[in-house]
């Protein structure tokens, strides 16, 4: 009887882990995920498994979907360029420690590289869409031996990284739009980038730097996925439970200006303006009869000679445009824009400078070296860009003015040949004359501005 008993017992808690195991989001080095069977991440959100796209015919692929959507939104796949051609391929997990696919024949069809070798490792499918390898004897359970968000498809998910991760090397690869310098609250080229649903954030520390968005509103079932097919490559497909289909809540480029570098080094692009790329004033195109024919790629060049050095060349701000790419850039997020300046008239590879945070007054560095590359106006938002010109090109070069008092004696003959003579006396030591004016009995002469008071402040005290 008491065998009886515990055999029912057994019997019991056997059906309960076959019943438990239906709805599963875990796979273990003991038990493969067969083509007909799929896992479903713990609140039911997603879904691994095998599936074959509704395009091709028979071939069949790993992938995660929403488990709860209706038609099938598939936004990772595993054999993306190696497709299965039957039904009998098992994900499991190898004695090494990875997720491998594996044919009838034992064959590795694809696998995961995952460089720790964990001790009882597990492969699960997380709410997030992440599926993730790791080691079930690790205390902590974030410490993923690999994961799906790091090899991503065509879709980005809330809580998927896109940036540059240093320890594992991790970096994107081709430019084709470009969202501008985060400010602080937003992307300066994406100010819709601001919103109370979508909450975007940028990360930057030791391990490196990345973007990732979360959705506040947690009923809220959207998706960022690049378009292969389409000139508007990024779209935010947002799903509607009325009508059950996705819309298309957002897509870029949104204009012309938004595709990566549309006018070359120098060039500014202003939508409004046709054609839409201009050079940057002080400017011109490099090739004028490309340039004419809307061939930008060249870009532009300083229009005057420039040349480095103290009084030779300064700094002209560019207001409400999305900054220059920041492949050749430094940044310093605690100096002021005064240093800035400092530190970029330094060094004459530096042509531009900008806050790095916009919020309250500005804040930060940010230099560039070299061309700079996509610069478009946003003349609803965008930033202060200050680019360095030939003096001759800037009609905001700091002056001194020296008014000479009405009652003096000196008379028109003497001042001017005091002009003509501080004029020809260039000395380093020596403040520069560069202008003067007289107009009835007013007498201006105008010096160059040298910073830190006035001499006799020093001399006298
Ligand atoms: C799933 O496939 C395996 C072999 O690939 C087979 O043994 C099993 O019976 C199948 N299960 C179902 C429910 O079809
Ligand atoms: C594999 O399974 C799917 C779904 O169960 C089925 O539609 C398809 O015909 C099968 N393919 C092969 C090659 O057996
Ligand atoms: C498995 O091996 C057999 C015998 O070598 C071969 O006929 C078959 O095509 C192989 N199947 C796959 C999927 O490679
Ligand atoms: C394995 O690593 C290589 C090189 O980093 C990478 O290109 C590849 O996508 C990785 N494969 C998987 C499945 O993670
Ligand atoms: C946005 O996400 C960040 C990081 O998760 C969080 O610190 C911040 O409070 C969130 N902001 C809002 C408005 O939800
Ligand atoms: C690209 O966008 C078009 C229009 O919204 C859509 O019909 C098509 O399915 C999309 N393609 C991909 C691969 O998402
Ligand atoms: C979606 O719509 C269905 C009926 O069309 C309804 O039963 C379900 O509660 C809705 N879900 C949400 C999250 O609104
Ligand atoms: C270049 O300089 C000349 C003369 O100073 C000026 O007339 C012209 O408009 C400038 N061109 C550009 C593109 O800035
Ligand atoms: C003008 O464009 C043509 C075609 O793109 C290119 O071959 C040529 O080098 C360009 N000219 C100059 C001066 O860059
Ligand atoms: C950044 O700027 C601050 C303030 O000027 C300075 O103290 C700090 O050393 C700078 N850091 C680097 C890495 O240059
Ligand atoms: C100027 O900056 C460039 C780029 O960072 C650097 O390679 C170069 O050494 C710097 N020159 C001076 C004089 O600091
Ligand atoms: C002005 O004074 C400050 C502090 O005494 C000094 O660092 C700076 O170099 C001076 N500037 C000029 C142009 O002499």
């Amino acid at each position: 009887m008491a065998i009886l008993t515990i055999l029912l017992l057994f019997c019991k808690l056997f059906l309960f882990f076959c019943k438990f195991s239906v709805a599963k989001d875990t796979i273990t080095q003991f038990e493969p995920l067969e083509d007909n069977k799929t896992l479903v991440s713990n609140d039911g959100t997603f879904e691994l498994g095998f599936f074959t796209p509704a395009t091709t015919s028979s071939n069949r692929y790993l992938g995660i979907w929403y488990a709860n959507i209706p038609f099938r939104t598939v936004v990772w796949v595993a054999n993306r360029d190696i497709p299965i051609t039957d039904n009998f391929t098992k994900l499991r997990i190898n004695t090494q420690g990875n997720l491998v696919l594996v044919n009838q024949n034992n064959t590795v069809i694809w696998s995961t590289n995952a460089t720790t070798k964990g001790v009882v490792v597990a492969a699960q499918i997380l709410d997030s869409g992440n599926l993730v390898l790791r080691d079930e004897k690790d205390t902590n359970p974030e410490n993923y031996l690999w994961e799906s968000f790091d090899y991503p498809s065509d879709t980005f998910l809330p809580g998927m990284k896109m940036g540059w991760d240093f320890k594992k090397g991790l970096i994107g690869t081709t430019e084709y739009y470009r969202s501008g310098p985060w400010d602080g609250t937003k992307f300066v080229g994406n100010p819709s980038s601001s919103n109370s649903v979508i909450n975007y954030t940028f990360v930057s520390d030791k391990d490196g730097y990345y973007i990732t968005y979360s959705i506040n509103d947690k009923s809220m079932i959207s998706r960022l996925v690049l378009n292969q097919t389409l000139y508007l490559r990024r779209q935010r497909l947002t799903w509607n439970n009325d009508s059950q289909t996705w819309r298309v809540s957002s897509q870029l480029p949104s204009d012309l200006c938004d595709v990566y570098n549309t006018c070359g080094a120098f060039g500014i692009c202003v939508v409004s303006e046709s054609p839409v790329c201009k050079c940057l004033d002080g400017f011109k195109p490099k090739a004028p009869q490309n340039w004419t024919q809307t061939n930008f790629h060249e870009g532009c060049v300083h229009n005057h000679s420039w040349s480095c050095g103290e009084n030779k060349d300064g700094f002209q701000k560019f207001s409400n445009v999305k900054a220059p790419e920041t492949t050749r850039s430094w940044v310093n997020a605690s100096m002021t824009l005064e240093e800035c300046n400092k530190k970029c008239r330094e060094n004459c590879s530096c042509t531009a400078y900008a806050n790095t945070d916009m919020r309250g007054e500005g804040s930060g560095c940010a230099i560039w070296f070299g061309d700079l590359l996509d610069v478009r106006l946003i003349p609803s938002g965008g930033q202060d860009l200050y680019i360095r010109l030939a003096v001759s090109q800037i009609d905001g070069q700091e002056l001194a003015v020296k008014r000479l008092s009405q009652t003096s004696g000196q008379g028109l003959k003497e001042f001017k040949n005091e002009v003509m003579l501080c004029a020809k006396l260039q000395h380093r030591n020596l403040v520069k004359v560069l202008g003067f004016c007289i107009r009835e009995d007013e007498k201006l002469l105008i010096y160059e501005y040298m910073a830190n008071k006035s001499l006799d402040f020093f001399l006298f005290g």
